[in-house]
């Protein structure tokens, strides 16, 4: 498994942007030359600093709020439903495995077992499966929307002492200042507003928590950024950053993770692609004011639109699964490493 670190850069100088290779590589899209400006990203690689900077889109644009077929919490329910089922054994092997797992905690610095977490959009608790070789399992929290995923994650032995709760990742039922960590892993891209999800983590750490989001990134290739754009939200790492720093964090960084087969990450993008921390600085809520939720879970819909919406973006996400099955058969008849 390889990993790249990025950094909201509120501390980095001016720049020599270096066009990373591999996992990192932005490919066609990474721009080739940038100026000094405020709201930098950082590159690293062993923590050797390479700085590009604020405009470089390190994947094409494309606005946030555009439709996609399943970022919708209902799609997303129903979506869970049936996928619970094959979740564990026939999904995650393709993009979320043990070794990607770990190194995505790893900024999270689980370092005390009386630490409490909440595990948010924890689903089948593969994630806390990871979060509990650190903490003891009595002081995490499972938190997901679906009672089929959660029903699988109440199976599983080594979480057998979790908290595990129904609830909503825009609207946590936890008071404000509660938790050391929030960890968040392929929660996000189906949140209808991610920033209120960001929100949320920060007021429900206490101050020097940290937050840590893993998603999905979203992809350059033509073909994939069709996809992806019709299935849920891949966001662009730039999107992250400020996500966090608009919610109040400070130290944003990004992680790029990613399968040791897989190529191009950027250029087909992965469901599992960052790692995104942040750290709390103050105690109280987040200084970032919103309006109501507007969606909820139970919300009613109109059948027909909901039914397409579901089978289109399950269509779309297909295309998700092949593409990691597609670069392991690839890998396996030309081998060519990790590419970092
Ligand atoms: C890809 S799974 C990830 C599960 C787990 N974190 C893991 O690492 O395997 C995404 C999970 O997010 C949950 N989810 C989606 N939207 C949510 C929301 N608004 N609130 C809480 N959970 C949500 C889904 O039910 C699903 O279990």
């Amino acid at each position: 498994m390889a990993s790249v670190m990025l950094s909201g850069a509120e501390s980095l100088k001016p720049i020599r942007a270096i066009a990373p290779s591999g996992i990192g590589s932005a490919g066609s899209d990474f721009p080739k030359r940038f100026s000094s400006q405020k709201g930098l990203v950082c590159y690293t690689r062993n923590p050797r600093t390479r700085t590009i900077a604020p405009k470089c889109s390190l994947s094409s644009s494309r606005p946030v709020s555009q439709p996609r077929f399943i970022q919708h919490k209902q799609e997303a329910f129903w979506f869970y439903r049936f996928l619970s089922i094959v979740y564990d054994h026939i999904i995650n092997p393709g993009h979320w495995t043990e070794d990607m797992r770990d190194e995505a905690l790893e900024p999270a610095d689980l370092y005390d077992r009386k630490m409490t977490v909440v595990d948010v959009g924890g689903g089948t608790g593969f994630t806390t499966l990871g979060i509990v070789k650190h903490v003891d399992a009595k002081n995490v929290t499972i938190l997901d929307q679906s009672p089929h995923q959660l029903a699988k994650a109440k199976e599983k032995e080594p979480l057998k002492e979790c908290r595990i709760i129904e609830g909503d990742a825009e609207d946590l039922p936890f008071p404000t200042d509660y938790a050391d960590r929030y960890i968040s892993a392929g929660s996000i891209e189906y949140w209808p507003d991610p920033q209120r999800g960001i929100r949320e983590a920060y007021r429900v750490l206490k101050i020097g928590g940290k937050a840590c989001i893993i998603g999905p990134v979203y992809p350059t290739f033509w073909l994939s950024r069709f996809f992806a754009d019709l299935w849920m939200l891949f966001p662009k790492e730039e999107e992250y950053i400020e996500w966090f720093r608009k919610a109040g964090f400070k130290n944003v960084q990004i992680k790029r993770i990613g399968p040791k087969w897989y190529r191009g990450v950027r250029r087909h993008g992965l469901i599992m692609g960052c790692s995104v921390t942040g750290e709390k600085p103050f105690t109280g809520d987040s200084p970032l004011q919103l309006g109501p939720k507007v969606e909820d879970v139970k919300k009613p819909v109109n059948k027909f639109v909901f039914l397409s919406r579901l089978i289109l973006g399950a269509i779309a996400g297909a295309y998700f699964v092949l593409i990691p099955i597609y670069m392991w058969l690839k890998d396996k008849i030309v081998p060519k490493g990790w590419p970092i």
